[in-house]
């Protein structure tokens, strides 16, 4: 039987809806209101304040399929399994139930033949050996037995494989892991699921959530036990299939046959074609995710921009290495809207601003890209050793866009490297600030800090929100936001720069609500109530689901998950430091609350 996304999709979020949870949506790409990551990383990352012991709006089991974003392996693109974007099946006990179900579940879920099937003398599992930290995992591994894996595939391994963090510090604890056999011989004697030889084949991974790992290293325990598990998509559905190869699965075939049509060459003539074309198909998919997120991110020089930008100039760089036609990268998204229009519709409702970026950026990129290559060859042919200097690295960053990973990629393919030193240094000769920032971003992982600025800017922004459509009218809707423990900075709809006058008086309707001390209360009620109630927000198609409605006083009423303030009161003064276009037809406000 082959096994499609959809059927996998399907049959995953079915299952553990008969078992009472509820199905939630995919939460943004782009972690709205938390500052210390680019992207959703993680099926749990959205739900960590319910994971802590925040009360969910739609109950304390929820299953969902998430967006998620991970650059860390990028330059492994285009081998058999790495991929910058999937999907995470997942699903959640709030401090419900434990270890017990979320194994049996598992269980049945991969076995019966009601849903997969599988056969289960090719499961293996893995268990927590314990430490000073936590105990021996033993009553895992019993429930393992008594579902009918037999001892010899149960192994128990240390920390470094079976314990899941996002990050350093938050929520975290030990997991058991589910490996499919993929039926090659074991490498040697000690082969077990932790070797990489391609025997064993994780699929499932179930976290059993009981601490919060401080940032002095130490684990406390957390309020509740929690179950968060991840089942990535593409690769189950690759192993499931007896698949080689992640980009053999149904999702891609249509973006790698277009772009097969529109080289003319064929996916797997050599391995070098092979490697441009997953790269290419890779790319714009994580292209097209990114543009057409609801919160949505544009290519530019800093943060989630940044990467953006540097996904579409390597596919717009592979692309003219197969002597793709200009315009090719947009032709491949409209491939993957087209895949993705159920299970995704936002692609399909942005599907303008998808391939307009898509074709911005590739004409702006094309432009440079061939004058940059030969300026880099020009320069090698000059240079004595092997190392490209910084110097070169930034001329052709500032002079020709090239991203400086794609210049050090270029100069691998020509046997050199870069003094990246070197080009860092020039780069903070001119523009320090904004890239340092974002570089330590990029390590990913959770930084700390910045808790109560943030939620109270994320507060504001509410108020900012209210009073922009007191003062520009109801046209106005929210189009991003985005929040550091510093500054908010707000998108929103509006199709001409705000006056002087109109920044002022938003400004002061803001610092008005807040001199009025206006408490703030949050109520949970189902989406159409919420929409009834005249409260604003982003609604989509989210019907049926429970939402949470954040009202201030007479002053603003906002669908969200919250944190919030419990008073205006506590913000500080309001002052809005920048107003300016973000995109056609919309503008960004940025502003910051200061204590005098
Ligand atoms: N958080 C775990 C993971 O990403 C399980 O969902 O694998």
């Amino acid at each position: 039987m082959k096994i499609t996304s959809q059927f996998l999709r399907d049959k995953y979020l079915n299952f553990f809806k008969e078992r009472g949870h509820a199905v939630i949506k995919s939460a943004s790409l782009i972690p709205e209101n938390d500052p210390s990551v680019l992207f959703t990383t993680a099926g749990m990352h959205p739900l960590i304040p319910y994971l802590l012991g925040q009360k969910h709006p739609n109950g304390t089991r929820l299953t969902d399929v998430q967006k998620c974003v991970r650059t860390g392996d990028i330059e492994e693109v285009g081998d058999d399994s790495h991929l910058t974007f999937f999907e995470m099946l997942g699903n959640w006990s709030l401090g419900d139930y434990f270890n017990h179900e979320s194994i049996k579940w598992s269980y049945e879920f991969l076995t019966s033949p009601q849903y997969l099937g599988l056969d289960v003398n090719r499961l293996s599992v893995t268990v927590f050996a314990g430490d000073s930290d936590a105990k021996r995992d033993e009553d895992s591994a019993s429930v393992w037995e008594q579902c009918g894996i037999p001892k010899e595939r149960i192994f128990y391994l240390p920390k470094k494989n079976n314990w899941w963090i996002a990050g350093t510090t938050g929520p975290c604890g030990p997991d058991t892991e589910i490996f499919w056999d993929t039926g090659k011989p074991k490498c040697s004697d000690h082969c077990d699921p932790s070797c990489d030889c391609g025997k064993y084949l994780e699929i499932w991974n179930n976290v059993f959530m009981q601490f919060n790992r401080q940032a002095d290293g130490t684990y406390l325990p957390l309020k509740q036990k929690n179950v968060d598990t991840g089942m990535g998509l593409e690769r189950t559905v690759c192993v499931l299939n007896g698949m080689k190869s992640v980009y053999d699965i149904d999702l891609f075939q249509g973006a790698l046959a277009k772009i097969q049509q529109l080289s003319g060459k064929q996916y797997s003539q050599d391995e070098q074609t092979t490697k441009a074309m997953r790269i290419i198909a890779d790319h714009v998919r994580t292209a097209t995710f990114l543009l057409g997120d609801p919160v949505g991110v544009v290519p530019s020089n800093v943060d989630q921009g940044y990467v953006l930008r540097r996904l579409i100039r390597r596919a717009v760089r592979k692309a003219n290495s197969l002597d793709m036609p200009k315009g090719s990268i947009a032709e491949i998204a409209k491939v993957y809207i087209e895949v993705y229009k159920d299970a995704y519709p936002e692609l399909t409702a942005n599907a303008d601003k998808i391939i307009d970026e898509l074709n911005k950026e590739e004409d702006k990129f094309s432009k440079t890209l061939v004058a940059g290559e030969k300026e880099f060859f020009k320069v090698i042919s000059h240079i004595q050793g092997k190392v490209v200097p910084g110097g070169t690295a930034f001329k052709l960053y500032d002079t020709f866009g090239f991203p400086v990973e794609m210049t050090e990629e270029l100069a691998a393919e020509n046997g050199y490297t870069v003094d990246v030193e070197g080009f860092k240094q020039k780069f903070a000769e001119h523009q320090a600030k904004s890239h340092a920032g974002s570089e330590q971003r990029f390590k990913g992982g959770m930084a700390e800090g910045g808790g109560q600025e943030t939620t109270y800017l994320h507060t504001a922004t509410h108020l900012l929100q209210a009073a922009l459509r007191k003062v520009l009218g109801d046209e106005v809707k929210q189009k991003g936001s985005n929040i550091t423990p510093e500054r908010l900075r707000f998108d929103f709809s509006f199709g001409r720069p705000m006056t002087a006058d109109e920044i002022a008086q938003t400004e002061s309707l803001v610092n008005q609500a807040i001199q009025r001390k206006l408490a703030i209360t949050c109520e949970e009620m189902p989406i159409e109530e919420a929409r009834k109630t005249g409260a604003i927000g982003l609604f989509g198609d989210r019907y049926g689901e429970v939402v949470k409605v954040y009202t201030m006083g007479d002053f603003s009423k906002e669908i969200c998950g919250g944190p919030h303030a419990n008073n205006t009161g506590d913000l500080g003064r309001f002052v809005i430091t920048k107003e300016q276009s973000s995109s056609s037809g919309v503008r960004r406000i940025k502003a910051e609350l200061r204590k005098d």
